[in-house]
């Protein structure tokens, strides 16, 4: 099937324009400047879900705290959640200092080179593998995500689901049988870079495409209805209470999240799952759940949080306590000055202006 649909393509004629393109045309960004399979690691789990230039500030923070891969096994998770701090998906985080933790632990701390085993460290799929083998090693392996199925699929005219796994190893099959052996670093950012500038999601720039000539979509006029791509299941929407509780000594209440899930180990506001529990047993639920005894006031405001698989619904009430201190572990008592000390999803952040 691969070979049946590459045929006809010039592959070389492909390769020379887009490489030349691209070592013309890149964005100067700072993970860029030079090779050190570090730094190419940590910029690609990044890049993953988000916009470079969202990413370009906590990259240049990232690397000024954590230089090298042993500055970042050596420190602490929760320092490392909190340079993430607003990014999201923070998982990425820590799996990330994980396996540049068994990068020191099992290979002396260089990055394998070897795609088994880096594709064996957490947080690194197939996508990111074939990113840092060829950006940082210079081998010819595919690197094929959301970006790089939306040009493949225009290039190729190919008209399956990209939200099929099983289109996606397809796609893989086909940037392996493109990707230039001279240069696969050009070859894999220039398909990246290309997709970030020129073949955009919608009306794509195809007059500026050096690859036009090439392109079976826009030969047939139909750039804008490839990719296809079938709709993701809707979120389900959750409603929680999220309690500002105040003591008499001016500290806020907040615990810490459990270390598995969504936001495992941030800190937050305590959340009440107000349809399960019922909007007149709140102050009971905090009583089971924390052990300390509080008086809800008055409501500050509503919030709401999408995440990919998931909507919080929030509504936010300040609340007293008059207790000190709690049994739980995860919960502390803390000054308003001192809650920047501690990760907190950007849902939570913004509820720090309610704050008195
Ligand atoms: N998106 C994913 N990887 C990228 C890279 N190396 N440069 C620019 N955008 C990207």
């Amino acid at each position: 099937m691969t070979d049946k649909i590459l045929q006809s393509f010039d592959i070389h004629g492909f390769q020379k324009q887009l490489i030349e393109w691209y070592q013309n045309n890149k964005r100067d960004l700072p993970w860029r400047h030079d090779q050190d399979p570090y730094k190419v690691w940590v910029s690609e789990i990044m890049l993953q879900q988000t916009q470079v230039d969202t990413v370009i500030p906590y990259f240049q923070r990232f690397m000024s705290k954590y230089p090298t891969l042993y500055d970042l096994a050596y420190a602490d998770q929760q320092d490392v959640l909190k340079t993430w701090e607003g990014l999201g998906y923070y998982s990425r985080a820590r799996n990330l200092q994980n396996a540049v933790r068994e990068v020191v632990s099992d290979y002396n701390g260089e990055v394998p080179d070897n795609p088994k085993q880096l594709g064996k460290l957490k947080g690194i799929g197939p996508y990111t593998k074939g990113a840092i083998l060829s950006i940082a090693f210079d081998r010819p392996q595919p690197a094929v995500d959301g970006n790089v199925m939306r040009v493949l699929s225009r290039v190729l005219r190919i008209e399956d689901d990209i939200a099929q796994p099983k289109v996606k190893k397809q796609f893989e099959r086909f940037a392996e049988a493109l990707i230039s052996h001279e240069d696969p670093s050009s070859f894999n950012q220039g398909v990246m870079e290309l997709g970030a500038l020129i073949c955009t999601p919608k009306e794509p720039m195809c007059m500026f495409c050096p690859v036009q000539e090439y392109c079976r979509a826009f030969q047939a006029g139909m750039e804008q209805e490839l990719p296809v791509k079938s709709k993701a299941k809707k979120q389900k929407k959750i409603a929680y209470t999220v309690l500002l509780i105040r003591n008499d000594n001016d500290e806020y209440v907040i615990e810490k999240r459990p270390e598995n899930g969504l936001l495992a180990n941030m800190w937050q506001f305590p959340m009440a799952p107000v349809d399960e529990i019922g909007k007149d047993h709140i102050k009971n639920w905090v009583q089971l759940e924390y052990g300390i005894d509080v008086e809800l006031s008055s409501k500050q405001g509503d919030l709401k949080h999408v995440f990919s698989h998931i909507i919080w619904q929030l509504e936010v009430v300040a609340a007293t306590s008059t207790s000190d201190e709690a049994a739980d572990d995860r919960l502390r008592f803390v000054r308003r000055d001192e809650l920047e000390n501690y990760p907190f999803p950007v849902s939570h952040q913004k509820m720090m202006q309610y704050l008195s």
